[in-house]
């Protein structure tokens, strides 16, 4: 599909469109399950664009971006030594979208590779050889990360703030809240393709996946709970309520009572609306 026929599903798609279209580099930043890395892989998707997601939390090394030698056995049986390509060199020469995925989780002595290519006309210098790389014209880079810090005072482990030089070279950076009531539920229904057909009872369950977590956003939001009600949430909850053996009391509790904070468990706002979930009592 080409990039001007493309319908953008939420604003986060809408910025990733004008990302690729422009060639800008854009930073999303939100809270946990809010969308970020589907949206651009959403439209990757839809335009057949060649996309690679990195997760640079945890293990990622500078040879998985550039490459290492790696031994292969040879046309006679000897062992040569090849250099085996990484992501990024592939992504460059080949014209893939990268995804820096919770980029602020990675080491930091690991984003300064990218800190030319970020630049405009930035090129890509290969510290071993001096060779100097063009991205190819359909190279491009999103980030995405966790606050630190949310709005509503969640911590997330492990991650930090971006130096303020790496930072400054994203063109873009937007915040990705969790979708409205009405957004969500549109997000469910294309979750299973445009050619699916729904129920009365799946659609009524859809309803009321998203009332609630909707409903659950407003109490995150007024700094009543601290554990988030993420997109990953309502449709592990659809999902489970639609089992046969089911039911939404059973679902909410299993999907997500359960991963609640002892301190908001005991909090008795909370408590109440737990007990009443559990009891199957229709809160939304
Ligand atoms: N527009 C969408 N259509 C279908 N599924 C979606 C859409 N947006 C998000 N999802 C689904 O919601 C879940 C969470 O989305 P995603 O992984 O993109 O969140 P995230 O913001 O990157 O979260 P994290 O910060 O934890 O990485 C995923 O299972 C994803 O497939
Ligand atoms: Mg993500």
């Amino acid at each position: 599909m080409n990039i001007d026929e493309y319908k953008p599903q939420r604003y986060a798609e809408q910025e990733v469109c004008y990302a690729l279209k422009h060639n800008k580099h854009l930073l999303l930043v939100g809270e946990t399950g809010s969308g970020k890395t589907a949206s651009v892989m959403r439209v990757a998707r839809a335009l057949d664009w060649p996309c690679a997601r990195l997760n640079m939390d945890g293990g990622l090394v500078r040879e998985d971006l550039i490459g290492r030698f790696t031994l292969r056995a040879g046309q006679n049986g000897e062992t040569v030594s090849v250099f085996e390509e990484g992501l990024l060199l592939r992504a460059l020469r080949e014209g893939h979208i990268l995804i820096l995925d919770e980029v602020n989780a990675a080491a930091p002595e690991l984003l300064f590779l990218f800190q030319n290519l970020l630049e405009e006309g930035g090129q890509f210098v290969l510290s071993d050889t001096g060779e100097r790389i063009t991205p190819h014209e359909r190279f491009r880079i999103f980030g995405t990360m966790n606050p630190p810090i949310s709005d509503s005072g969640t911590v997330y482990a492990g991650v930090r703030e971006l130096s303020p030089a790496f930072k400054n070279r994203w063109d873009r950076i937007i915040y990705v809240g969790y979708p409205s009531q009405a957004a969500e539920l549109e997000i469910l229904k294309g979750r299973y393709g445009a050619d699916a057909v729904f129920t009365p009872q799946h659609l009524a369950t859809m309803q009321q996946v998203c009332a609630f977590a909707a409903k659950w956003r407003a109490l995150y939001k007024a700094g009543m709970a601290t554990t988030p009600f993420t997109i990953r949430d309502t449709i592990r909850m659809f999902e489970d309520i639609c089992q046969p053996v089911s039911t939404f009391a059973k679902a909410i509790e299993g999907c997500f009572i359960n991963r609640l904070t002892a301190e908001e468990l005991a909090t008795p706002s909370i408590k109440q609306l737990c007990a009443q979930l559990k009891e199957g009592v229709n809160v939304v």
